[in-house]
């Protein structure tokens, strides 16, 4: 259909005074005596357009009132009688669908957890629209920045043989039938698709260490499947998976590029959608444009995981899991680092070796590796990254102390015999970070239909 967008008719002044066709879904409509306004959006712009049907001109379908209902309007773009922007004064409106009276995205504002209950209909609202316009555009400024730095884009597989790093339960993929028998659990996977057991990829890194290190830098986006029985705010059991991996980089330069990053993308979230974080600011997190150009100006701090642990040993408040030397950081640890003691992103580095994956660098101490995570207030960790294990001998120890399957990481190891180098890099959490820059509190409001535990709608 030749229509235009409706975010052209209201920036574009070239097109005052000229006719044009809009498409649309009517908000809201009011009437007077004389006339009817419609509001019509169509996705393109977080502002409404107003459609403005003179009655003693044009007889307007009833139906075409209809909150939901989706119209095709024709007519000339005049100055807002109200403020800046463009109106619609129409010649003619032609109704494309009905939308009956028991749309549920009505007028009134309706709660998040009453949306996700519909799934399919909720973009419709507000705060859904605005949270994947922003969404989009940080992807986009994820890409740009990756390609604009000389990383090379690949594309990891996600059907896998190997549990990546043990990082999380794996889904499995498989095409035997249920009531299949057999003697042993290897007769059966022999008898499957691919004649082994297989999952679905709890992270692209392995595969994206292996085009490092022939390409120099490259990242990954794509979906990572984890099947953890974690019913929280910031868990899915599919989520979106940014994965750079730097060869010739050691642990500073994996979080430069980390800090670098963020920052770039949460700018370009700023610059492009000023009307969205206007609203994610009134309605979501107040607050919010002040935290992120906050984000964008200063310095991440960063803190070894050692004086992590002394400063919560101090910290004034008693938190649910204990804090020692050697424990995983919980959340509640997390939140109260970035919070409360430093109000800003910090990475956490230098995690004792015993909590983190088999493959991350083996500091000189004996004790630690190099790895990092990534905190920020509201949410706790979205990235964990580290540089990784380049001395074929020390890699080859950890994986026989962890008694891995040596076997099915052959490829892994051949990386450190040909010509093995200093590597490393990280995973954000997409999604996390959406909820990060729009202030969305539940990692379910920022994906199009969540898959979280016993949920698939
Ligand atoms: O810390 P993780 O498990 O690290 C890795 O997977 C590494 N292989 C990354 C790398 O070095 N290339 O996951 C990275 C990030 C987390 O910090 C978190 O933001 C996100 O992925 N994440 C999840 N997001 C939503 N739901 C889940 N279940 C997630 N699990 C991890
Ligand atoms: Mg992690």
């Amino acid at each position: 259909m030749k229509h235009i967008d409706i975010e052209n008719v209201l920036q574009d002044k070239t097109l005052l005074g000229s006719t044009v066709t809009v498409c649309g879904w009517v908000r809201t409509s009011r009437e007077s005596a004389a006339v009817t306004f419609l509001e019509v959006t169509d996705g393109t712009s977080f502002t409404r357009l107003q459609v403005v049907v003179d009655k003693s001109k044009l007889a307007l379908d009833p139906e075409c009132t209809k909150c939901g209902a989706s119209i095709a309007a024709t007519g000339v773009v005049v100055k807002a009688f109200k403020g800046e922007g463009a109106e619609l004064n129409a010649e003619s409106v032609r109704l494309l669908g009905k939308c009956p009276g028991d749309y549920p995205i009505q007028k009134k504002r309706t709660t998040l957890e009453f949306l996700r209950g519909i799934p399919h209909l909720r973009l419709r609202t507000n705060t859904f629209s605005a949270v994947f316009r922003v969404r989009s555009v940080a992807a986009q400024a994820i890409h740009r920045y990756f390609h604009s730095h000389r990383f090379y884009y690949v594309h990891t597989p996600l059907i896998t043989a190997s549990d990546c790093e043990g990082a999380g339960e794996m889904f499995r993929v498989t095409t035997q039938p249920w009531n299949a028998k057999y003697d042993s659990e290897e007769a059966y996977y022999r008898d499957d698709f691919f004649g082994r057991k297989a999952g679905l990829s709890v992270s692209g890194q392995l595969e994206g260490e292996v085009a490092a290190m022939a390409l120099g830098r490259i990242y990954t986006f794509g979906p990572s499947f984890r099947a953890e029985n974690s019913n929280t705010t910031r868990h899915l059991a599919e989520f979106w998976h940014v994965e750079p991996e730097i060869a010739f980089a050691e642990l500073p330069e994996v979080m430069e590029v980390a800090e670098d990053m963020i920052k770039n993308v949460v700018r370009a979230v700023l610059e492009e959608c000023p009307a969205e974080m206007d609203f994610f600011e009134k309605f979501v997190e107040s607050g919010l444009k002040a935290k992120l150009q906050n984000i964008v100006e200063s310095k991440f701090a960063v803190l070894e995981y050692t004086e992590a642990i002394e400063l919560l040993k101090k910290a004034d408040v008693t938190f649910q899991y204990p804090v020692d030397w050697g424990c995983d950081l919980q959340t509640e640890h997390e939140k109260y680092l970035t919070e409360h003691y430093f109000k800003k992103p910090v990475f956490v580095i230098n995690y004792p070796k015993e909590i983190k994956s088999f493959y991350m660098k083996q500091n000189p101490d004996g004790k630690t590796v190099a790895a990092t995570d990534l905190l920020v207030p509201g949410i706790g960790e979205i990235i964990g990254g580290s540089e990784r294990e380049a001395d074929p001998d020390k890699l080859l120890a950890v994986m026989k102390e962890r008694k891995m399957d040596l076997a099915s990481y052959q490829q892994y190891l051949d990386l450190r015999k040909f010509g093995t180098a200093p590597h490393g890099g990280f995973g954000l959490g997409f999604d996390r970070f959406v909820m990060y820059v729009t202030g969305m509190e539940n990692i379910r409001d920022v994906v199009l239909f969540p898959r979280t535990v016993k949920n698939i709608m």
